[in-house]
C-alpha cells in the first residue's frame, strides 16, 4: 500500500474518526520536512508503539519572527515522502499555509513560564507559535501520542506543560538526540553551513563533552563551569553565543552550586547559522 498525503484537515478528521472507530492507537511525529535521521528515529519510535502513525509536514510561519528564515526553510518534499514510504509510514499530513491558517484564524496559544529564559529571550514570538500549531496538529490527529526530539530541549518542555495546563490526553514522548558520526547534533539546518563551518559547528559538541567530563571531575560551580563554556565556543570557532548555560531539566533554573539531574543548553552561531545542542546528566 502507498503512503497516503492527506492535504485538508477535512480529510486527516475522517481518516482519524475511521482509526478511532477501529480501536488503533495513533502516533503523531510533527516535522518542518526538511527530513534526517533525526526525525526518522522518532517515526520508528512512533511505529514500534502506536497502531497508526501520521508524520505532519509543514513549515510553520507562526514560530518564524521577521527576519528569521522562514522563506530559505529548507524544503525536500518528495525526498521526505520517499524516506518515510520507506519506513512503511501510512499517512503524512502535509497542509498549505491557508489550511492551517485561514484568513481569520487569529486564536494564538499563550505558552508556559518555562518558555520565557532561553530560546524565549532571542525568540519571543516563537514558542507561541509552536504551542499554537502544536494545538491543532494534536487536535486534529487525535494523536495518543506524540513525539519530539530532545535536541529541542526547552520545545519538549513547553509542549508538556501546554499539555498538561490544558488537559489534553496525549502522552509527549522525547526521543534521544540523533548525532553525526563526528557528533553534530542533526538539524534541517545544517544544509546552511559552509564547508568551513560545518567544522566549526563542532564547537558544540566539544563543549558538551568538555561540560561531561568537568562534571565526571567534580567541578560543581556552575559560574566557572558556564565560563569554561563560552570559552570553549570561542576557541573553536562560534561566531557568536546566545547562551551556553547549565540548569535544573525540570525547571530550567540555572544553579549556582550544581545539584543532579543538570542540563547544559548551547544555542550559539557558526557563521549566520544558529544551531542549538543540550547534554543531560540525570546522576554524579
Ligand atoms: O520541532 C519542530 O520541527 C517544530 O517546532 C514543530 C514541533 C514541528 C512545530 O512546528
Amino acid at each position: 500500500m502507498g503512503i497516503k498525503v492527506l492535504k485538508t484537515c477535512t480529510e486527516l478528521q475522517s481518516h482519524v474518526r475511521k482509526l478511532k472507530s477501529a480501536n488503533n492507537t495513533i502516533g503523531m511525529v510533527p516535522t518542518m520536512g526538511a527530513l534526517h535521521a533525526g526525525h526518522l528515529s522518532l517515526v520508528k519510535y512512533a511505529i514500534e508503539v502506536t497502531d497508526e502513525t501520521i508524520v505532519t509536514i509543514f513549515v510553520n510561519p507562526t514560530q518564524f519572527a521577521e527576519g528569521e528564515d522562514l522563506d530559505k526553510y529548507p524544503k525536500t518534499f518528495e525526498a521526505d515522502l520517499e524516506k518515510l514510504a520507506y519506513l512503511n509510514v501510512p499517512t503524512v499530513f502535509a497542509p498549505s499555509n491557508d489550511e492551517m491558517y485561514p484568513p481569520g484564524c487569529s486564536t494564538r496559544i499563550v505558552p508556559a513560564d518555562v518558555s520565557r529564559p532561553l530560546e524565549g529571550e532571542f525568540r519571543p514570538t516563537h514558542f507561541g507559535g509552536v504551542v499554537t500549531i502544536v494545538l491543532k496538529l494534536l487536535n486534529l490527529t487525535g494523536a495518543d501520542k506524540a513525539f519530539f526530539g530532545q535536541k529541542d530541549f526547552q520545545q519538549v518542555m513547553v509542549v508538556k506543560q501546554m499539555v498538561a495546563d490544558l488537559n489534553l490526553a496525549t502522552e509527549i514522548v522525547a526521543c534521544p538526540i540523533v548525532r553525526e558520526s563526528d557528533g553534530l547534533a542533526l538539524s534541517s539546518r545544517n544544509v546552511y553551513l559552509s564547508k568551513d563551518e560545518r567544522v566549526r559547528s563542532l564547537a558544540l559538541r566539544k563543549t558538551l563533552g568538555h561540560f561531561k567530563k568537568m562534571i565526571s571531575l567534580g567541578e560543581r560551580d556552575a559560574q566557572a563551569l558556564m565560563s569554561e563554556m563560552q570559552q570553549m565556543l570561542i576557541d573553536n570557532g562560534v561566531s557568536s553565543i546566545d547562551y551556553a548555560v547549565v540548569a535544573n531539566p525540570n525547571s530550567l533554573q540555572a544553579y549556582d552550586q550544581i545539584e543532579f539531574p543538570v542540563v547544559a543548553l548551547i544555542a550559539a552561531r557558526v557563521g549566520a547559522t544558529r544551531l542549538i545542542d543540550n547534554c543531560l546528566i540525570e546522576s554524579g
